[in-house]
């Protein structure tokens, strides 16, 4: 087998992330509805030169600090390319070249897309047409988020979030993308919220049908209205300043603002592209200007 497979790998956001109590396994219970946005990796994936080394991974940063990236095989791309080998009993190795846009540990899946990219790189590399669903069975093994990545566009997220219903969207939507430096811990965000949630308790958590609705009709102030994150105010806890951004976000006249996933990264909800560059001209550090929704990773050159 030679030559080299490109995948492009979209960020996602949480448009709603409704919370459960934990579960018994560690995990919480979710009912998200999940995006995809026009903010990409690429991830290219090709024969190792010298497969007594096994895998290799290089990640190029492209204007975003990379240095908390693994390029050991705790690193998502890997775990996938070992998956999809064991489960074609394959002994390929691979080198594995990430360019990265989508800022660390931002809550916005930047780890999982490229674990999707890698599953999807690999699986062309390597000639398989694996079907679609044992893909994403394999792909929920590596992470809540990574069978969002595989199929993108707008989605209903389920159980941990790894079981994933395409949801009928109208027109595009702009986003603001606000980056928060420092990044913030998954594990760390969940544990917030059920130190918050320890005396009250956390409700089952239900996708809102008015959110549906206004995506259905392509309605951007309507779809504004209806964003909720469970975990905002966990994240709220951990970085009060998020609070602040929001705030500015909607003065500066977004039609919604949130935290996505477990942030810090926020969210502002614009209807064009020039209304997005005037919300965006609010913040001192400029965010990024996305549309969405996008398709789930691809090839894009082989
Ligand atoms: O599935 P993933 O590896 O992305 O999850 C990372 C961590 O986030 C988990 O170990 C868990 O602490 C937390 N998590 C959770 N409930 C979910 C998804 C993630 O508690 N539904």
């Amino acid at each position: 087998m030679s030559g080299s497979v490109t995948v492009s790998a979209p960020a996602k956001i949480n448009l709603s992330l409704g919370v459960g109590p934990v579960r018994r396994d560690g995990f919480h219970p979710l009912a998200t509805v999940y995006q995809a946005v026009g903010l990409f990796d690429d991830v290219r994936v090709r024969p190792a030169p010298d497969p007594a080394l096994g895998d290799t991974l290089t990640v190029y940063g492209d204007g975003i600090d990379v240095s908390q990236v693994p390029t050991d095989g705790t690193n998502l791309a890997l775990r996938a390319a070992r998956l999809l080998a064991a489960h074609h009993g394959l002994d390929e190795c691979v080198e594995v070249h990430i360019h990265k846009r989508i800022p660390v540990a931002g809550g916005l899946a930047g780890g999982s897309t490229d674990g999707a990219a890698a599953l999807v790189a690999c699986d062309a590399l390597w000639g398989l047409k694996t079907p679609r669903e044992e893909l994403l069975h394999l792909a929920a093994q590596l992470g809540s988020d990574v069978p969002f990545c595989v199929v993108g566009g707008t989605a209903i997220g389920s159980g941990r979030g790894e079981l994933v219903t395409p949801v009928m969207t109208r027109g595009s939507y702009w986003w603001v993308i606000l980056p928060a430096s420092g990044g913030l811990s998954t594990p760390a965000v969940y544990g917030e919220f059920d130190r918050l949630t320890a005396t009250t308790g956390a409700d089952e958590p239900e996708i809102s049908e008015s959110m549906l609705s206004a995506l259905r009709a392509g309605d951007v102030e309507w779809l504004g209205a209806t964003l909720s994150n469970d975990l905002q105010e966990a994240a709220f806890s951990l970085r009060p300043d998020l609070a602040e951004l929001i705030g500015l976000g909607l003065d500066g006249s977004a039609h919604g603002a949130i935290v996505t996933g477990s942030g810090p990264t926020t969210v502002y909800l614009c209807e064009s592209r020039s209304h997005a560059l005037e919300v965006n001209s609010v913040f001192d550090r400029p965010g990024i200007v996305v549309e969405a929704p996008v398709h789930g990773a691809r090839v894009v050159a082989r």
